[in-house]
């Protein structure tokens, strides 16, 4: 039985038995205290808070999850056994106060024995020491003696919200393999797998750790597809079975390099790594360095790293995206439908962390004599980090592998003195390249809104460790300033482009940051190959990050205009921060919103977006636009000519950053959280395009 086979017995057994079946929400949870959607009942939990009324009372659905981060993290287990995962498919049935424990686990029985016909003698069940009433079920349903353990069978999603015991199904791999039964020391050795479990939600944990009764009693099941698949192709490992089978196949054509015992682990994780990074890629998440956009970001770079153990230093998960459409894509239409948008920022991802891979290798390499007690110093780990782009969990991947750790103490206080250093840099810099001001004209920057492809200028001077000097070389951070320059650079609270410096095919500087001193563009990043002054070199941005902070920036401009309608006209913008995965929007008001208030601005603010109203850019005197009643940011000094940004007759603004020409490109905005930051000043977060899809 494959994939698509499991997938439907499961869902059409459910729907015999009265549930409605629906299609797998996102991997970005509406919910702040997770990054991921880690388990399917992560999309219902405001039902089971009471919060939301249910459509149906019974549903199931095979659920996208990632579990990389946080409480449920399974990175570091992933292609070392033949069960871990950071994507995977979750198949589950919920009831929402309709059945309880009896239907829950008879039906579990009856899928299991009678629909997929394991052998019962194979299956062990566990309950909740706590749980008679699931134990005695066990009994009168199936025979079985329930194991009785306390932790593992209790279960939540976060450290706070919806939980309650919980019963397991594990299935025998097999009396050769080691392990012993849940709960016994030695049960992680792989005989028994847990297959399916039953979490009898009742009730809800507060931060204190207050357990206090939901208003019904809720049933949330999970099992993992790819185990079930397992099972049913009689194979040991999950990357046995076909769907991975067939990546593996993929990656081997990519790497020209043929599986054998030694490298298997590397396929693997390959295979793993390109379902999460692809799969939360088309959901929207964009490989940044913050938050989820880190997790990702983190997983794909490791994902490199086994590339590069196969000998392949090339595109690797961007040229095997195209397997995971085939494999995936029926079952899940999105991986198409963003095909291009993902293997473009898979590619751009994996050019700037090509050859600082490389770099950062041989830097290690160096460092590895020096080891004492097979511990390496927690400042060459910085330096992996803050140089090569080598996220801490990556370093420690690849020390693994030679029986070695990293200082993590270390490590942290190198962080945090860079932090502190470079918070006396930002003053530090700007004031430095003020200082040559008379000698570094004004950065012709006029392309900036309608940014060519790739520009062509000259470098007029190189910024390194608080000196100006003439050249630069591989690893070194540097600040450089071009003759002209296609990069916005950050103002206006809109953070600035990043991108690349060229020279002919070759990357000289990934750009992390473009940023502004007076009218100078300072380009921001780490030097990849040999750079000059007077160096001709191409500019080139990253066009999805561009892309995604213009429409965050016109979503702030209609978010600006919702408040006031929603709220009161006196609402007024007290500072902003457009970046291309979320806004920060601070404004004026005296209290908090009401959930009615937040719902009715991003209502308004989406009803905007649908009707794709014109934008239109415009520069014209001071005075024409304040006699068109444009608004101004208080306290903001303007120029005589300045511009103007209007979408539809809703929003006139003064504004100097990017935005759309039409409302319907910024797709969708969503509110995430509002809070208050001082007195009398709220913030509201918000994201747009896919991500808020
Ligand atoms: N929510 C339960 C789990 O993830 C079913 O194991």
């Amino acid at each position: 039985m494959n994939y698509d086979e499991i997938r439907k017995l499961f869902l059409n057994y459910f729907e015999q038995h009265g549930h409605k079946i629906v299609p797998s929400a996102s991997l970005i949870p509406d919910d702040p205290t997770l990054l991921f959607t880690v388990a399917g009942m992560v999309p219902w939990k405001n039902i089971f808070l009471g919060n939301a009324a249910p459509e149906f009372p019974r549903v199931a659905d095979v659920q996208k999850c990632i579990r990389a981060g946080g409480k449920h993290n399974d990175l570091d287990e992933v292609g070392f056994d033949g069960r871990h995962h950071t994507f995977f498919e979750m198949l589950g049935n919920w009831s929402f106060g309709d059945y309880f424990k009896e239907e829950a686990i008879k039906m579990s029985w009856d899928l299991l024995t009678n629909v997929l016909k394991l052998d019962p003698n194979r299956i062990v069940v566990t309950t909740h020491i706590s749980d008679d009433e699931a134990t005695a079920l066990w009994k009168k349903i199936a025979g079985k003696d329930a194991i009785r353990l306390d932790k593992d069978n209790w279960w939540s999603a976060g450290d706070t919200g919806p939980c309650g015991p919980c019963t397991e199904m594990h299935y025998d791999m097999g009396a050769d393999l080691p392990g012993g039964l849940p709960g016994s020391p030695n049960e992680d050795g792989g005989r028994y797998v847990e297959i399916w479990n039953d979490v009898f939600m009742q009730y809800n944990r507060d931060a204190n750790g207050n357990l206090t009764n939901l208003p019904k009693c809720n049933v949330d099941t999970g099992a993992g597809l790819e185990r079930w698949a397992a099972v049913m192709q009689g194979v040991r490992d999950n990357y046995d079975t076909d769907l991975f089978q067939h990546l593996m196949d993929a990656t081997s054509d990519v790497v020209h390099v043929a599986r054998n015992a030694d490298n298997t682990p590397s396929f693997k994780i390959i295979a793993d790594h390109l379902r999460a990074v692809g799969f939360a890629i088309a959901d929207g998440v964009i490989p940044s360095n913050t938050d989820r956009g880190y997790v990702i970001r983190r997983i794909l770079r490791r994902a490199m790293r086994h590339g590069q153990l196969l000998g392949h230093n090339g595109p690797l998960l961007s040229a095997l995206y195209p397997a995971l459409v085939r494999e995936m894509g029926a079952a899940y239409p999105e991986l198409a439908r963003e095909e291009k948008h993902v293997v473009e920022i898979i590619k751009n991802e994996e050019n700037a962390f090509r050859d600082m891979l490389q770099n950062g290798l041989k830097l290690l390499d160096s460092e590895l004599p020096n080891v004492q007690n097979s511990v390496l110093p927690g400042a060459v780990a910085f330096k992996l980090f803050d140089t090569y782009g080598f996220p801490l969990d990556l370093t420690q991947m690849i020390l693994r592998d030679r029986g070695m750790t990293v200082d993590v103490d270390g490590f942290d206080a190198a962080m945090r003195e860079q932090k502190e250093r470079s918070r006396a840099d930002t003053r530090g810099t700007k004031v430095l390249w003020e200082s040559v001001s008379d000698k570094v004209p004004a950065t012709d920057d006029t392309t900036k809104y309608a940014p060519v492809a790739d520009m062509s200028s000259k470098v007029l001077a190189i910024l390194r460790n608080g000196e100006f000097v003439d050249s630069a070389v591989p690893g070194d951070n540097v600040e450089i300033a071009l003759d002209k320059t296609n990069f916005y650079g950050t103002q206006g609270g809109q953070v600035g482009d990043t991108g690349e410096l060229r020279i002919g095919a070759d990357t000289v500087v990934t750009v992390a940051e473009a940023a502004r001193a007076g009218n100078i563009v300072i380009h921001k990043g780490t030097v990849q190959k040999p750079i000059n002054v007077g160096d001709k070199v191409v500019s080139v941005i990253n066009p999805i990050v561009r892309e995604q902070t213009t429409r965050a920036h016109t979503a702030t401009h209609l978010l600006q205009a919702a408040l006031r309608r929603v709220l009161n006209t006196d609402v007024e913008q007290r500072g902003s921060r457009v970046a291309p995965d979320s806004v920060r929007f601070d404004f004026s008001f005296g209290r908090a919103m009401t959930d009615d208030e937040k719902t009715a601005v991003e209502n308004i603010v989406n009803d905007w977006i649908k009707q794709d109203m014109d934008v239109k850019h415009e520069e014209m005197s001071l005075d024409a636009a304040k006699s068109r009643g444009a608004m101004a940011l208080f306290g903001e000094k303007y120029g005589d000519i300045v511009r103007v940004i209007t979408a539809g007759d809703v929003s006139c603004e003064l504004c100097g950053g990017t935005h759309v020409y039409h409302t319907g490109e910024i797709i969708r905005a969503r509110i995430n959280k509002e809070k208050s930051v001082a007195s009398g000043i709220r913030r509201i977060t918000m994201s747009v395009g896919n991500l808020a899809e």
